[in-house]
């Protein structure tokens, strides 16, 4: 059309070559700022792989702590370890007792890494207790927030002891940030780090999860953990964790709440983490498997938007293979 206006600014300028568009790149990724979520069954002589997680599998003592190295090797920030009890009960006995599986594994894990990379331990009842619930159950069958807190103390301590460095707390107990730490502290361990899940959303994402650990869980966990619906109180479970001692906030499930995860970026006095759970690792995996999407990319892709959303640090199963990617 003779006359028309050619656009003052030109955006693709700084498109056209590899060298512009690297120049311009606002968000890299790093192996730092990666954990890898891991799980270790009791009583298995080799790993298990976790069916609706290709590429995932329950690990002995022995093939965690290989796994932990490699972490170390590919210069990654941390791994963050799930327990898988062969035995489990009302009150989730195996989470704090000194030889069960998730506080055998940190110790043998601890020793092989030393401070070479960051060892942080789920702090929840979940994956021990035999209806699945991440509290102790009341008599009317509600979860018990106050005598759950209890337990999440002495597993804290069990835990601290095993000289992990940073304890997750996932539980979405209200008050549990401030009751571990208190319980920390008044045990000497005043340098053991917090890592709370201050957003957590009760999600369908999270099946796959539940094969890993062989929950037990009928129902769901909308009593305690936030309506995907909401917002405003993940500020408000943010604000409160952050003053009972949180040293670490955490948004979770990451992909579909990356509005959430700018949101605490831009409040949070102390650093967000975001979690790319199971059904988001595969998700991925699945449709890469039948050849719908470029695994590598729309991996690579799903991680940078989480960090370009503010998260400082990545949870992602994903971990090790974006890192040697780098
Ligand atoms: C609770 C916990 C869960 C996950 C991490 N910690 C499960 C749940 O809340 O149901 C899910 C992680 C994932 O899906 O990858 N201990």
């Amino acid at each position: 059309m003779p006359g028309a206006p050619f656009p003052a600014g030109r955006p693709r300028r700084l498109r056209r070559t590899p060298a512009l568009r690297r120049l311009v790149t606002e968000t890299r990724l790093h192996p730092a700022e990666l954990v890898l979520p891991v799980f270790v069954r009791e009583g298995v002589e080799q790993p298990v792989p976790v069916e609706a997680m290709p590429g995932v599998v329950q690990h002995t003592l022995d093939s965690v702590v290989k796994e932990a190295r490699r972490c170390v090797a590919a210069g990654l920030g941390g791994i963050m370890l799930f327990g898988v009890p062969e035995a489990k009960d009302a009150c989730g006995s195996g989470a704090d007792a000194e030889d069960g599986i998730l506080n055998l594994a940190l110790r043998r894990v601890v020793e092989a890494v030393g401070e070479d990379l960051v060892v942080m331990a789920d702090l929840c009842l979940d994956e021990f207790t035999d209806h699945g619930h991440c509290g102790v159950l009341a008599a009317d069958g509600t979860v018990d927030n106050d005598a759950t807190l209890e337990r999440y103390a002495s597993m804290a301590l069990a835990q601290a002891a095993t000289g992990a460095a940073v304890l997750g707390l996932s539980g979405m107990m209200d008050g549990q940030v401030g009751h571990v730490r208190t319980a920390l502290d008044d045990a000497g361990f005043r340098d053991t780090a917090i890592l709370a899940y201050a957003a957590k959303y009760t999600s369908g994402l999270y099946g796959p999860f539940r094969e890993a650990v062989r929950s037990s869980l009928v129902g769901d966990r909308a009593s305690y953990q936030q309506d995907p619906a909401n917002g405003r109180e993940a500020l408000r479970e943010l604000e409160a964790d952050v003053a009972e001692g949180a040293d670490i906030v955490m948004v979770k499930p990451a992909g579909p709440h990356l509005d959430v995860v700018a949101a605490a970026a831009a409040l949070s006095p102390v650093p967000v983490a975001a979690y790319q759970i199971s059904g988001e690792y595969s998700q991925i995996v699945a449709a890469a498997e039948r050849g719908w999407v470029e695994r590598d990319r729309v991996v690579d892709e799903s991680v940078l938007g989480i960090r370009r959303a503010g998260a400082s640090i990545v949870l992602t199963y994903f971990a090790l293979e974006v890192a040697a990617r780098l």
